[in-house]
């Protein structure tokens, strides 16, 4: 299966920051559980248009950076019309390569875009190149074997234990499934 398969339609994109997904998510609220600080620099994997890196951008503040990654120019062309705070970096790359440098990330998020990526464990190992030591990665994803009808295809997904073994292989010493519910987990990876 390739990359190609998987990815999200940008012609979709607007249900990503749809009033349905605001309302299932609340993006501020998710994140406030995190340890995320003003001046930090963190990485936003599959950006989408936004959902979850304007947040962070309020989290980080004007010292800060997030780094908004997005394999899709018309994603990254109507993120941008949604005119983004400077500390708001967006680029587009084509993951698992993310041309950011080593070690200079104190923060990573993967919103429902592990699944997407080929090879996973070339992903795993890019987030563990660009992020700081003791930082930590964060995965949400689509379980395997979700209640609902909602999500990507069941066959593009990966368990909570496939993510984990590509995480650990790729050097994070420790990784915890912090939360899940009938469809989706959050994976928390330490380096
Ligand atoms: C399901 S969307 C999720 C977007 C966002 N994380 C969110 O939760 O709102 C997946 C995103 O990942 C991007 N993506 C998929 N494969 C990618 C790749 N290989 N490199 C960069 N971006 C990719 C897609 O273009 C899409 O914007």
């Amino acid at each position: 299966m390739t990359s190609d398969e998987r990815r999200f339609d940008p012609q979709k994109m607007r249900f990503l920051i749809g009033p349905e997904r605001q309302a299932r998510w609340d993006p501020p609220r998710f994140l406030a559980r995190f340890d995320i600080q003003p001046g930090q620099s963190v990485l936003d994997l599959g950006s989408g248009p936004g959902f979850w890196s304007l947040p962070l951008a309020e989290m980080v503040g004007p010292a800060g950076i997030v780094w908004a990654l997005d394999a899709s120019p018309e994603i990254l062309e109507f993120f941008a019309q949604r005119q983004p705070p400077p500390q708001v970096r967006l680029r587009h790359v084509e993951l698992p390569q993310t041309e950011l440098p080593d070690a200079s990330q104190d923060w990573i998020w993967a919103a429902f875009v592990f699944h997407e990526v080929t090879p996973p464990g070339q992903l795993a190992s890019e987030m563990a190149r660009v992020l700081k030591d003791s930082g930590k990665a964060v995965i949400l994803d689509w379980r395997p074997d979700a209640a609902g009808s909602a999500g990507p295809p069941r066959p593009h997904r990966l368990s909570v234990e496939q993510v984990t073994q590509y995480m650990l292989e790729s050097g994070f010493k420790s990784v915890t499934q912090t939360w899940q519910d009938e469809d989706n987990y959050l994976l928390e990876a330490v380096k």
